[in-house]
């Protein structure tokens, strides 16, 4: 059987309790992954305690009060705070979720926080997503048109609108893409179901009129066929939506347009 050794710095060490409860209240403990590129320690993960009394309902508002109240240097990302903009995506208790509409209700004992799976650690919390936004790049996420009329506006009929909907909604916050067992082993050629739902959401736009390139760019042994329908993606997205099905589709229509 082959053996893996896996390189020394690459194991997670227990790392330090910052804090005990002090007063009566309703403590919870989180136990926060912690790396950092400017020393040459192995990652750790750092204990906190934080009373739920004074605190908000999200894991994230725990996250920003121990940012706030206990240890400064700790680091991750979040701006809207309401589950719009993807940037707090990270895997709590074990699954990859929005740090901002997370509950802590919704968590038995001790909150693990670790960053998105599989993608190398800018810090901390933060994964370095530049892979994930190249890959957004080359599906060209935007409207292309040769013809040159009408020249202010393209209409949508309320159909074919419609026909964007679970797809126009993705935050691009890259849950599904770092749950994909596929996108673990693979994410240098295949595009991963975020990119993919982003794909098919022009493919399908009936004022593009690029979807043969589009289709052409996705005829690939990887990009797109890597998917094996494990499902992780859908279980995963926070927004409710069903990449896998617009993976699907994109395959359906790769093989429609062959007859
Ligand atoms: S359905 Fe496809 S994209 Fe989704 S997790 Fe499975 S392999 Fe990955
Ligand atoms: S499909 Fe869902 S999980 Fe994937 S990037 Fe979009 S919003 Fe996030
Ligand atoms: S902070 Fe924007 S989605 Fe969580």
């Amino acid at each position: 059987m082959v053996e893996f050794t896996l390189p020394k710095n690459s194991k997670v060490t227990k790392g330090k309790a910052w804090n005990k409860p002090k007063t009566k209240g309703d403590w919870r403990e989180f136990r926060v992954y912690r790396w950092s590129p400017e020393d040459e320690e192995n990652p750790r993960v750092d204990s906190y305690q934080v009373n739920l009394d004074e605190c908000g309902p999200m894991v994230l508002d725990a996250l920003i009060k121990i940012k706030n109240e206990i240890d400064p240097t700790l680091t991750f990302r979040r701006s809207c705070r309401e589950g719009i903009c993807g940037s707090c995506a990270m895997n709590i208790d074990g699954t990859n979720t929005l740090a901002c509409t997370c509950g802590m209700d919704e968590i038995r004992g001790a909150v693990k926080v670790y960053p998105l799976p599989h993608q190398p650690v800018v810090k901390d919390l933060v994964p370095d997503l530049t892979n994930f936004y190249a890959q957004h790049r080359s599906v060209q996420p935007y409207l292309q048109t040769e013809t040159t009329e009408p020249p202010k506006e393209w209409k949508q009929s309320r159909e074919d609108r419609e026909k964007l909907d679970g797809l126009y909604e993705c935050i691009l916050c890259a849950c599904c893409s770092t749950s994909c067992p596929s996108y673990w082993w693979n994410s240098d050629r295949y595009l991963g179901p975020a990119v993919l739902l982003q794909a098919y959401r022009w493919v399908v736009d009936s004022r593009d009129e690029a979807t043969g390139e589009r289709l052409d760019n996705l005829e690939d042994p990887f990009r797109l066929y890597r998917c094996h329908t494990i499902m992780n993606c859908s279980k995963a997205c926070p927004k409710g939506l069903n990449p896998a099905k617009a993976i699907a589709e994109l395959k359906k229509l790769m093989v429609e347009r062959r007859f």
